[in-house]
């Protein structure tokens, strides 16, 4: 019998990409559950063809607790989130039920269907203005800046007290920025999509020396596998990054390169971008090394993935 899965937020880019890979192990039966409302039914096209893979299109912050697809789940990767740290702290109660008020319906849900593990895509935004860089996953962090990575802290502190209550266990995972193919929101879209509109002048948000850590989706994925296979404790909370950084102006370089245009660049005379913005993450990624992790990809190698990516999904810009 196949191990069922259920990966929830599992249409987004980094949920696809995760279905793509435990399918192509052909040792468990997938349930992926998305309210489409970022994800792409399209990113989900080689998943649907696999008899071992359901989509169900279901809202996580409203979800019946009654229903029973989660039924004989052995695992849950809990992606499921509106990952959008700029709109947070407009949209507050929007990533209240998108992020917190989800994480409490899997708790439940979990629990009433005796689920023995729960993986959670946090975020290195909950380390803050910390002065530790590169942060360790147990330094001290000062007070959360976006409403998103405080939902992203409120939902581990929900996890992790499921994971002493109930003898569940619980993988952290705080990723820095991610890029590569699926690739739908960043700077570099964000970029992208400006240049396609007007090549002569960018506007950039902050003064582009913002200095952030990013990594490949195939990085990340190839994490949440060791992770599955080689996590010892109940409850573990794990970096996922690169030992680099770049600046935003290094990454306008090359994106203009790559497009082959000369624009006029405006920066703003602030060291943030936006509200919630971070100007210097790096995580210390030691704890996954020492279980046999290791980037393979570069930033520069990371955001040329990227842009190859978007300029062969243009519509994806729309
Ligand atoms: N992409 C990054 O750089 C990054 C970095 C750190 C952490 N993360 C986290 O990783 C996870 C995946 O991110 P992503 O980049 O793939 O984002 P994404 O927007 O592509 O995927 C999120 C998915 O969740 C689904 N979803 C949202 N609310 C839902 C709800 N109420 N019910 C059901 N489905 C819902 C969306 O439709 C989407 O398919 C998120 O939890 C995000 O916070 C992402």
């Amino acid at each position: 019998m196949k191990k069922k899965i259920i990966v929830t937020g599992g249409a987004g880019f980094i949920g696809s990409s995760l279905i793509d890979k435990l399918l192509s192990k052909n040792i468990y039966k997938i349930y992926c559950i998305d309210n489409l409302s970022t994800g792409r039914l399209e990113f989900l096209a080689d998943a649907l063809k696999n008899k071992n893979f359901k989509f169900i299109n279901d809202d996580l912050s409203s979800i019946n607790k009654s229903i029973n697809y989660f039924k004989n789940t052995e695992i849950i990767f809990h992606l499921a989130a509106l990952a959008d740290v700029k709109k947070s702290y407009q949209q507050r109660e929007k990533h209240y039920e998108n992020n917190i008020k989800i994480t409490q319906n899997i708790i439940e849900l979990a629990i009433k269907n005796k689920i023995k593990r729960i993986f959670f895509s946090s975020t290195a935004s909950v380390y803050g203005n910390t002065k530790n860089i590169p942060t360790k996953e147990n330094d001290n962090f000062p007070i959360q800046n976006s409403f998103y990575a405080a939902a992203k802290l409120s939902s581990e502190a929900l996890l992790t007290a499921l994971g002493e209550s109930h003898n569940i266990k619980i993988s952290i995972l705080r990723l820095v920025s991610v890029m590569g193919p699926r690739y739908t929101h960043g700077h570099l879209i964000d970029f992208y999509k400006k240049l396609s509109k007007n090549k002569k002048k960018l506007y950039v948000l902050g003064n582009g020396l913002q200095k952030k850590s990013y990594i490949h989706i195939d990085d990340i994925i190839s994490g949440f596998i060791i992770i599955l296979k080689k996590q010892k404790k109940q409850i573990e909370i794990f970096n996922i990054g690169t030992d680099e950084k770049k600046n935003v102006k290094n990454s306008v370089q090359m994106i203009t390169k790559y497009l082959n245009v000369k624009p006029q660049i405006m920066y703003e005379n602030k060291k943030t971008g936006w509200i919630g913005d971070i100007p210097n993450i790096q995580v210390d990624c030691k704890k996954l090394k020492n279980i046999g992790w290791k980037a393979k990809y570069t930033i520069n190698e990371s955001i040329i993935s990227t842009l190859n990516w978007i300029d062969k999904n243009k519509k994806i810009l729309k």
